[in-house]
C-alpha cells in the first residue's frame, strides 16, 4: 500500500556545522521566510538537527514561531539513564532538556563511529523507552548497490531493530532511506530508484508491523530545491532528510514547500 496519505517530514541535519552565529542567522532567516509565507503544520512537519551543544538554544529560537519546528538530536547514548559515562548524553537527559526527536543509525555514525546493529538496538531501545520519536536511517553503499545487494542490505537494517520495537512503538519511528553514495556527493538517487526502494521498505515494514502503511519513509542524499518536487511526487517518499541544503535557509524552505505543496 502506498504511503501517500502520510504527512511529510522535512528535517535538516546540520551534521558538525555551522558556527553559532551562522546557526542563529540561519534560524532567523528561516523564521522570516515562514512568517512571509507560512507552511501549514498539518501539511509538513519540520525540524532541524543541530550539534548537541546547540540543541536547547536552537529550540528556544524556534519557540517564538507560530508553528512547531522540531529540534532533533543527531545522536543518543547507547547507555540509558544517568551515571559515570563521560561524554555521553542519554535519551532520558535529552527528554529532560525538552528534546523529543533523535536521529539514529546515520551512515556516518555506522561507518566513522563503528555503530553496528548491536549498538543501534540499544540506542533505539533507550530512545523508545524515554518516549522519544526516532528517525532511523538506513542505506546501502555504492559497492553494495553495484553488487545487487541494496534491497537486502536496507531490509536487513530494518530487521536489525525489529526485536526491540514493540507493536505500539512503531508509531514513534520514522525511516530515512539515505543511499550512502548519494550523501554529500551531489548524486541523488533517481526518483524511480528512490521510489522503488521506498516501496520495498514499505513492503518490509508491512511484514513486520500492522502500522507499516502509516510510517513515514524519508529520502536523504543530495536533496535540494532543484530535485525536491520530483522526489516529493513519488508516492512512498514521505519527506526528506536534508544535509548540505539545510545550511541555507532559503534552500531548506524551498524543499519544505515542495513537500508541503506536492503531497
Ligand atoms: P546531503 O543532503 O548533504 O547529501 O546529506 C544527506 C544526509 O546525510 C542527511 O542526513
Amino acid at each position: 500500500m502506498s504511503g501517500s496519505t502520510i504527512t511529510p517530514w522535512v528535517i535538516g541535519n546540520w551534521k558538525m556545522n555551522p558556527v553559532k552565529a551562522d546557526a542563529l542567522q540561519l534560524v532567523e532567516n528561516f523564521k522570516q521566510l515562514l512568517q512571509v509565507q507560512p507552511i501549514d503544520e498539518n501539511k509538513c512537519y519540520l525540524g532541524f538537527a543541530p550539534i548537541s551543544i546547540a540543541l536547547t538554544s536552537i529550540q528556544s529560537e524556534l519557540a517564538s514561531l507560530n508553528r512547531v519546528v522540531y529540534t532533533v538530536a543527531q545522536d543518543v547514548s547507547r547507555v540509558a539513564g544517568m551515571g559515570a559515562y563521560t561524554g555521553e548524553v542519554s535519551a532520558e537527559l535529552l527528554k529532560d532538556h525538552g528534546i523529543q526527536y533523535v536521529l539514529i543509525g546515520h551512515s556516518e555514525r555506522r561507518e566513522i563511529f563503528a555503530e553496528d546493529a548491536h549498538i543501534l538496538k540499544k540506542k533505539i531501545s533507550n530512545a523508545l523507552n524515554a518516549e522519544m520519536t526516532i528517525i532511523y536511517c538506513v542505506g546501502e553503499s555504492l559497492e553494495q548497490r553495484e553488487a545487487g545487494q541494496a534491497e537486502a542490505v536496507v531490509l536487513q537494517q530494518i530487521c536489525d531493530i525489529a526485536s526491540v520495537v514493540s507493536a505500539e512503538q512503531w508509531q514513534n519511528l520514522v525511516i530515512a532511506y539515505e543511499p550512502i553514495w548519494a550523501i554529500g556527493t551531489g548524486k541523488t538517487a533517481s526518483p524511480e530508484d528512490a521510489q522503488a526502494m521506498h516501496a520495498k521498505i514499505r513492503e518490509g515494514l508491512n511484514q513486520i508491523t500492522a502500522l507499516g502503511s502509516k510510517i513515514a519513509i524519508l529520502y536523504g542524499g543530495s536533496v535540494k530545491p532543484e530535485n525536491a518536487v520530483e522526489l516529493a511526487a513519488c508516492p512512498d517518499i514521505n519527506g526528506a532528510l536534508v544535509g548540505g541544503a539545510s545550511l541555507n535557509a532559503e534552500s531548506f524552505y524551498q524543499i519544505a514547500q515542495a513537500f508541503a505543496n506536492t503531497k
